[in-house]
């Protein structure tokens, strides 16, 4: 079974969860800017003009597509190295996924997410020799 991970976290944390996800072996991911607020409704700020509302903060949204043996790993890593313990540290949605197909190969499913040296060659044997065609 594929899912697919949604995490937004802060724009300043997104290096560390980037090489985190990188040393466990999480190896095809994409992300984005995106702008929206949690259970605050954004953030009150104070200027001259007076105390304004900014309901929409920017966050950064990475995406992995990746088997569900591999999920809880990929979630707890996150957990760790995106946390600072204040407001708005962010939040991770897990969907299920229909399909992948890639396109030069026409791979399907969940052998087309396996990567040369990811997650999966470090920790099932049987996975070891997977060639790319
Ligand atoms: N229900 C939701 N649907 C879509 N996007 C959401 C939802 N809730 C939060 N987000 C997005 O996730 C980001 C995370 O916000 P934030 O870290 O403030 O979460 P929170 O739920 O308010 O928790 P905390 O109390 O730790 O701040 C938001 O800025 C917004 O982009
Ligand atoms: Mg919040």
């Amino acid at each position: 079974m594929l899912k697919k991970i949604e995490a937004i976290i802060r724009e300043d944390k997104v290096n560390d969860v980037k090489e985190a996800l990188a040393e466990i072996g999480i190896v095809g991911l994409n992300m984005f800017e995106v702008r929206g607020h949690g259970r605050q409704g954004g953030i009150k700020l104070v200027g001259r003009a007076g105390a304004y509302q900014v309901n929409m903060l920017p966050k950064m949204q990475i995406n992995i597509i990746l088997s569900d043996r591999n999920l809880e790993d990929a979630i707890e890593t996150i957990l760790k190295s995106a946390y600072t313990g204040e407001p708005g540290d962010g939040i991770i949605f897990v969907y299920p996924v229909e399909e992948v197909i890639r396109v030069r190969t026409r791979e399907r499913g969940q052998g087309a997410m396996m990567y040369p040296g990811d997650i999966d060659s470090k920790k099932f044997r049987s996975a070891v020799d997977i060639n790319m065609p």
